[in-house]
């Protein structure tokens, strides 16, 4: 239980690798508070899922793209658990639109669920843990795309550079607080937002045929990296990215 009494907000936890962290951070001792906005039936059964481990889990009714509402996650946090050592801005989408066709909409959306949610998450959390004291950690959920072009994903990608930037340049800045920023970069993923390419059995074989582990990760195994970066091993990590991609990066096999 190398978490124990520590308290995490994991945006966008009721589902795929949101989920999977929540529900690890939870069987290491963290009590957690996650957002939904949509989905309240899921938030209800993660809740229960982690009374069963023994553990808290609180769903707030909240839009982590309004500063208002991940304002609302952190009062939350302090409010039911006393305080906030472990941020993980995981919420995230993507429209698989090239930049010749993504509407305004698209666009906005992408980047304020991904980017702009991270960087007021960020302050947020860090605000928090430099009242309360004795630092923290901030995880930021990113993504092999925050420096691999993926074509035809254009603001995916944009939002995610940007979450590299705010993952080295705040990481920097909150240092000498001993927040340290970390980002988590995952390749594929079995979870929804993947659900396009697993439902394609030609999408499928040509991705697991890039990548040098041979399949797409499992969500957990995401989460464990992450688990790994709020825990006590941890210590001397921050303003740069752990890549969790069986090798796709590296790969010279084209997707
Ligand atoms: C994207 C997926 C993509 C994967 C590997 C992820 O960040 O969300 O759409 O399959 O990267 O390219």
């Amino acid at each position: 239980m190398s978490l124990k009494n520590k308290v995490a907000i994991v945006t966008g936890g009721n589902s795929g690798i949101g989920q999977a962290i929540v529900l690890e951070l939870a069987r290491q001792g963290a009590r957690t508070v996650i957002d939904y906005v949509a989905n309240p039936d899921a938030t209800v059964a993660l809740e229960q899922e982690i009374c069963k481990l023994g553990n808290q889990c609180i769903g707030v009714d909240a839009d982590v793209s309004q500063v208002a509402d991940l304002q609302k996650l952190v009062d939350a946090a302090v409010s039911k658990f006393g305080r906030l050592d472990i941020m993980v801005n995981n919420a995230g989408i993507e429209t698989r639109t090239s930049v010749l066709d993504t509407t305004e909409d698209q666009y906005d959306s992408v980047m304020r669920i991904n980017l702009k949610s991270a960087f007021f998450g960020t302050q947020l959390a860090a605000q928090q843990m430099i009242k309360q004291g004795g630092g923290g950690r901030i995880i930021n959920i990113t993504s092999v795309h925050e420096d691999w072009p993926m074509p035809g994903n254009t603001a995916y990608c944009l939002s995610k550079g940007g979450m590299r930037m705010l993952t080295r340049t705040a990481g920097v800045e909150l240092g000498p607080h001993d927040i340290l920023v970390v980002g988590v970069g995952p390749g594929a993923v079995e979870t929804p937002i993947n659900d396009s390419t697993m439902d394609d059995p030609s999408k499928l074989k040509k991705l697991d045929s890039a990548i040098p582990l041979g399949r797409m990760a499992r969500p957990e195994e995401i989460a464990n990296v992450a688990a790994f970066l709020a825990g006590d091993a941890a210590t001397y990590l921050t303003a740069t990215t752990i890549f969790a991609d069986g090798g796709l990066m590296q790969s010279s096999v084209g997707l």
